[in-house]
């Protein structure tokens, strides 16, 4: 039989379990609750399903952001990237050290963590790439486990990134 030409990449991936915010570190629980805080003040007429992103800069800045949706559906943007684009815009030059992102939904339990959709992770990815230091990623539902990636690379490996331009 002829020998197979295909062989196969194996990618892991990895992330911290935590059963609680209550065994998380004070720093990260302190931004989960800025996340949780943000989650009150989206505008999620349409889905019903409020998240909140609080970011914490290099230079010990907070920044918040959450989901604002548009009649228009495509117009609206998630909570990850409003905060991760303000925090941009406000701070060109200071990276970002992590990102914590909690919900709330009108229409059902989230009993496990939300993890940022692919173009949200993208634009995590533009500033860990930006900045050459990696992003922590706190992810949390409304109730359950809190997972943290180490990275965006834990959950967009093999990302395009300026290194292909
Ligand atoms: N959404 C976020 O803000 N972040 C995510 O990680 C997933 C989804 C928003 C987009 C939309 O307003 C609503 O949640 C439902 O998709």
């Amino acid at each position: 039989m002829a020998k197979s030409k295909i062989s196969k990449l194996t990618i892991l991936t990895e992330f911290e379990v935590y059963q609680s915010a209550k065994d998380l570190s004070k720093k990260d629980a302190e931004l989960l609750l800025e996340a949780q805080k943000m989650v009150k003040s989206a505008y999620a007429p349409y889905s019903n399903f409020q998240v909140g992103a609080a970011i914490l800069m290099e230079n010990g800045k907070i920044i918040g952001g959450n989901n604002q949706e548009n009649a228009a559906y495509p117009s609206g943007l998630c909570a990850e990237r409003v905060a991760i684009y303000y925090a941009g815009a406000q701070y060109p030059n200071v990276g970002i050290k992590t990102i914590a992102v909690a919900v709330k939904s009108k229409n059902v339990i989230v009993n496990e963590p939300l993890s940022p959709c692919g173009a949200c992770r993208q634009a995590i990815a533009e500033y860990e790439n930006k900045s050459g230091k990696p992003i922590r990623i706190i992810m949390s539902g409304e109730k359950g486990q809190i997972y943290i990636a180490k990275s965006i690379e834990s959950l967009l490996p093999l990302m395009f990134s300026k290194k292909y331009l």
